[in-house]
């Protein structure tokens, strides 16, 4: 019995009229704090082989960000191949100004939402300005906490020959690497802003050189941002690990863009890098809907009978007669 009353579809039995009953109740909801995962997925479970398979069948590699688990959800529902928890969360997830505020701790607990959510893709999670600069030990110790405690299983630092070492430190202990060269964005102050690098001769050159050197390091893969589609192509074919490009051309192994960027989940008039296509207009759309919720709450046009829970007319009177009875 008392099993039995903590079961919806009897409580819900109890009260409902025969014609209610028949409703298929088994997954009814009693409130709006159910878990939203699903587990739709069938397909297998990206791994480093795969990103490495895919790479070899020269098969454009698809990677997105995702900051929580919703987003990391419908992108893993979407087929992405791997799910990036970028310290762009920074911006487009905390409101900050860069990617220079966010800590390692906050980094950690966007991991583990994404990881939570994440049933096929490969998930590699962001270590955050002042969290691997130090030394190659420092950086090692960070890299086991995100996969240890943000539970997704590669980490990405940029840098490029400058942070070959501590590739070499983190991936020795068995964690896989996604470097990031071209302009790094959490280095903008040294870099004199947001700048495209490998435009000349030399630039370019030290592009080469850093590529090399975090593949020869033992990166899996490496993002190239903003760099030339020419340059970005040329040091690609020179390469035996994967390029993955944001504003970088389509001569990359694979491209990456920031989900909230690429969905238009931001306001009118925000400053948007070039190389961002706007695949969608949630903004709009979730701006809409609010705003008609808004205006439905107004009118009391919302909730409408059939967003609320039935009752036998004889168990009401039966309780407005107990509340008449207590006067
Ligand atoms: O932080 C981030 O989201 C990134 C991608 C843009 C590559 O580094």
């Amino acid at each position: 019995m008392a099993s039995q009353m903590l079961r919806p579809r009897t409580i819900l039995s109890t009260f409902a009229t025969s014609s209610q009953r028949l409703t298929p109740l088994v997954n009814a909801r009693w409130s709006s704090h159910s878990p939203l995962g699903t587990t739709l997925t069938t397909r297998k479970p990206v791994t480093i082989n795969t990103i490495q398979s895919l790479y070899r069948k020269n098969e454009p590699i698809t990677v997105i960000t995702a900051h929580d688990f919703p987003s990391a959800h419908v992108a893993d529902h979407a087929g992405m191949d791997i799910i990036l928890v970028g310290d762009s969360l920074a911006m487009v997830a905390m409101g900050m100004d860069d990617t220079s505020e966010v800590l390692l701790d906050e980094m950690i607990l966007h991991c583990k939402s994404v990881a939570r959510a994440t049933k096929g893709a490969f998930t590699v999670g962001d270590l955050p300005m002042g969290s691997y600069e130090i030394s190659p030990e420092q950086a090692l110790a960070s890299a086991i906490r995100v996969i240890k405690e943000g539970r997704v299983k590669a980490i990405k630092l940029e840098g490029g020959k400058d942070m070959a070492p501590t590739i070499a430190k983190i991936t020795g202990a068995g964690i896989p690497v996604l470097a990031h060269i071209g302009l790094t964005p959490q280095r903008q102050n040294a870099l004199g802003g947001f700048r495209v690098q490998g435009k000349t001769r030399s630039s370019a050159l030290r592009f080469l050189e850093d590529a090399l050197a975090v593949q020869e390091a033992g990166a899996f893969a490496t993002v190239v941002e903003a760099v030339p589609a020419e340059v970005a192509e040329l040091v690609t074919k020179k390469l035996s690990i994967p390029t993955i490009g944001i504003g970088a051309g389509n001569g990359c192994s694979g491209q990456v863009l920031v989900q909230v960027d690429m969905l238009g989940n931001f306001p009118p008039g925000r400053f948007l890098p070039k190389f961002v296509k706007k695949f969608g207009n949630v903004w709009e759309e979730s701006l809409r809907a609010i705003e008609q919720y808004k205006d439905e709450v107004k009118s009391r046009a919302y909730p409408a009978p059939e967003h609320t829970y039935p009752m036998t007319k004889e168990a009401f009177e039966d309780f407005a007669k107990a509340v008449k009875d207590r006067e």
